[in-house]
């Protein structure tokens, strides 16, 4: 096991103390060798509110940043690290390796480092050490739902820093739903006109740009989600055409739950699908797009003249076969542009092959899924629906009603857990937490839920969840980070007697 002291989250996988600091001062500077500027940048970013630290580029800079993609073992996401008395050595073999290393080097420094104002009187060293460090999973993610309670892009750019501090890759954010449509479409207006005004408001097309180009300086991939063919009561509002009944005039969902009000399956539907998703992946350049998939009762389909004329031409078996076309059309024009259809799978073996699929209901899901040859993220709802409160206490703040989520039981949900097979576990991408915002109106309630169970969904997906003893240590280190962030605590009241994980 790696040393605790450190308080590293996520834990790396191999690191060895060696005697001796160094020290980051005024005269420090950074030797950047090619490829390797971005990360360069942001370690100066920061470093600089804290520290003061000018970490100027020069060709004899004691801090060396080094990309080789030759180098054996790192992957494209690892890093290794080795930091003597008179020099510090970071090195990837690509990019985003380099990345991860920067947020260690950050770690290992004073918590102070991480404060927003300027500190005097601290003495900014490292301890020398030698780490290989790879994460096990590929995909660790969080989602952000906007659509129910709308999130400012100053916020999205602090989770942003958060995830990337913790080493996670993947902004997931949920853009539409029955209560809301947050992202601008030039060619539907009305969708952020009627639907961004409930709870909040809506992104212009710039802030999401801006957003993604902040997220990828930080090694964070920002991975869209407009929904369908259910949760889409917000669009059918601004354009009632798109649903199964076009005389219909609805209003925005103001309810939460499964509403039963779905798009409709005609072409002028189909078009909307294209069209929006056209202008999503001009925004982001994600490799993944998600299209949602899941609650969709398919009643309307039923009565539907429309929806019945679709089925006879198509030769389904009825109504209900509608939602695997539908996702099959939008898979495949996803596709044919160079993306990856991402959608919630509800059984394993309800979405069309071509989709990399989110299991959020058991985790038998995300088996029957793998068995069924998708690549799978598990997204369990027992144990990766941050929403739900973190305990049942009374004097727990509100969370999705339902089920508690504590601790220990999001550290020791194991994404590709030991009993699966060798072939079972290689479908597996990695795991992401899920904050659905239903009950979450403000930015430090949401905060306040994240953590610090984001952190033990960091660890598991980084460096495997089997040390909890050693996580709780390095939490507690960890958590004074969080404090000089500024990320709301929960009281420690809350956290004993808390359970060991199964
Ligand atoms: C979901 O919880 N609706 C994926």
């Amino acid at each position: 096991m790696p040393p605790t002291g450190l308080g590293l989250v996520p834990g790396p996988l191999r690191l060895h103390l060696r005697r001796g600091r160094f020290t980051f001062d005024t005269a420090t500077a950074i030797r950047a060798t090619a490829g390797t500027e971005p990360a360069a940048a942001l370690l100066r970013t920061l470093l600089a509110p804290a520290t003061g630290l000018p970490l100027p580029l020069a060709d004899d800079g004691r801090v060396v940043l080094a990309l080789d993609p030759g180098l054996t073992g790192l992957g494209d996401q690892g890093y290794g690290l080795t930091v003597g008395e008179d020099a510090v050595l970071l090195r990837a073999a690509r990019p985003a390796g380099l990345l991860h290393g920067v947020q260690t080097l950050r770690q290992l420094l004073p918590p102070a480092a991480l404060l927003a104002e300027p500190v005097h009187g601290t003495t900014w060293s490292i301890p020398c050490l030698e780490t290989t460090d790879v994460p096990r999973f590929a995909w660790r993610g969080a989602m952000l739902d906007v659509a129910r309670h709308f999130q400012p892009v100053s916020f999205l750019r602090r989770f942003t820093d958060l995830l990337a501090l913790h080493k996670m890759n993947v902004l997931h954010l949920h853009l539409t739903d029955d209560q809301g449509w947050r992202m601008p479409v030039g060619a539907y207006p009305r969708l952020t006109e009627v639907g961004g005004v409930p709870h909040g408001g809506a992104y212009t097309r710039r802030e999401l740009t801006d957003l993604v180009a902040y997220a990828a300086d930080r090694g964070v991939t920002v991975v869209p989600e407009i929904e369908m063919p259910g949760h889409v009561r917000a669009a059918l509002a601004a354009y009632p055409h798109l649903g199964n009944f076009p005389e219909r005039r609805l209003e925005v969902w103001d309810r939460w739950g499964v509403c039963d009000t779905i798009l409709g399956v005609h072409d002028e539907a189909l078009d909307f699908c294209r069209t929006v998703l056209g202008e999503v992946m001009e925004v982001f350049p994600s490799p993944y797009v998600h299209v949602g998939g899941e609650e969709c009762p398919t009643d309307e389909w039923h009565t539907s003249p429309s929806a019945l004329r679709r089925v006879a031409d198509e030769g389904l078996s009825g109504p209900k076969a509608l939602r695997g076309w539908l996702m099959e059309q939008v898979g495949a024009f996803l596709t044919e542009h160079g993306r990856h259809p991402l959608g919630w799978t509800e059984t394993g073996g309800d979405l069309p092959g071509s989709f990399t699929v989110l299991a959020w209901l058991d985790q038998e899901h995300g088996l029957a899924a793998a068995r069924n040859g998708h690549p799978v993220i598990m997204t369990p709802h027992r144990s990766t629906y941050l929403d739900y409160p973190q305990s049942t206490r009374p004097e727990e703040p509100p969370g999705q009603p339902g089920f508690s989520v504590d601790l220990p039981t999001v550290y020791a949900t194991d994404p590709a857990p030991a009993h699966w097979d060798a072939a079972e576990a290689a479908h597996v991408l990695g795991t992401q937490a899920q904050l659905w915002t239903e009950y979450v109106p403000t930015a430090a309630h949401a905060e306040y839920l994240v953590f610090p169970r984001l952190c033990a969904l960091a660890d598991t997906a980084w460096s495997g969840g089997h040390d909890w003893d050693g996580f709780r240590t390095r939490l507690d280190h960890h958590k004074t980070r969080l404090d000089a962030l500024g990320v709301p605590s929960r009281p420690s009241t809350f956290h004993h007697p808390e359970r060991t994980p199964r």
